[in-house]
């Protein structure tokens, strides 16, 4: 068991890599912490990794709202009894606009692709220094490493977050908290359909989709497990002295 009496904590935990993440850490031996808005969501989650003889806690969250961030790291603290890993998964693709964006719009995206990662990393950190070491993931996405033409204000979140991983790499080291981000490509979740257009019917959408299959060498879309086991080995013991990269799981599409 490679998190054998780890304590964990997964944002956007209730659906997709979040919650593959938390049976899959489960599975491993974490205690897990899952932290999402969607409560039935998160119950359920709680349940089945119960159901396959883990251990499990629910937290419910706003996590757009910085305060949110900060009470429900700290919730899942006092559930969990410490946390030595904190997988900050949250985001969304949010408005493909430009022109004509509202703030309202801007502001939503931001907030949950970059101040959710940043409070909750902030929070978790306090408790990682009294357990003497940590590791915190953040989720990007591919869109992170290379522009996006179909979502640049989400790209342009998700480079911070890939920024964000680096500073925070430095500032945490002397802690012995690690600080690492993974950068799926395109993965079978409920999110998928939204990348592909938001505006646009499903004909036009399945258009787009096919044309991205044909830019990922291994020609297939990511499973939530894909990105779940990339976080695994750097939530584990197994990657103690990776700290400040960012790992594309993604079927080779930024390799091009
Ligand atoms: N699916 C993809 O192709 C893809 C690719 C690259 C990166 N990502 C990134 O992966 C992460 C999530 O993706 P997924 O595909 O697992 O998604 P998903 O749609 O399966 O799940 C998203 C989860 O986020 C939760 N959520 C939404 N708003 C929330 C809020 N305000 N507070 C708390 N929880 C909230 C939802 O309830 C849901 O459980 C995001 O950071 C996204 O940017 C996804």
């Amino acid at each position: 068991m490679r998190l054998k009496n780890k304590l964990a904590v997964v944002t956007a935990g209730a659906s997709g890599m979040g919650r593959a993440g938390c049976e899959l850490f489960a599975r491993e031996g974490a205690k897990v912490a899952v932290v999402d808005i969607n409560e039935k969501g998160v119950n359920e989650v709680v349940a089945a990794v119960k159901a396959a003889g883990g251990e499990a806690c629910g937290v419910i969250a706003d996590l757009s709202k910085h305060e949110e961030c900060r009470r429900a790291v700290n919730d899942a603290a006092e559930k969990l009894g410490g946390i030595d890993i904190l997988w900050s998964h949250a985001g969304i693709p949010g408005t493909s606009d430009v022109e004509d964006i509202k703030i309202e719009d801007f502001e939503l995206s931001m907030n949950l692709n970059v101040t959710s990662a940043f409070f909750s990393a902030g929070a978790a950190a306090k408790h990682m220094r009294k357990r003497g070491k940590g590791s915190i993931i953040f989720t990007a996405s591919v869109s992170g490493l290379v522009g996006s033409q179909l979502s640049p204000l989400y790209s342009a979140g998700k480079f911070g977050v890939v920024g964000l991983t680096k500073s925070l790499a430095l500032r945490f080291a002397p802690d012995q908290i690690r600080v690492n981000v993974v950068c799926p490509g395109l993965t079978n979740t409920p999110m998928l359909r939204q990348f592909m257009g938001r505006n646009v019917d499903d004909k036009a959408a399945a258009e787009t989709q096919a044309r991205f299959m044909t830019m990922i060498p291994l020609a297939r879309l990511a499973r939530p497990e894909d990105i779940a086991h990339a976080a695994l080995w750097l939530g584990s013991d197994d990657s103690s002295y990776v700290t400040g990269v960012s790992i594309p799981v993604d079927g080779g599409f930024v390799a091009k």
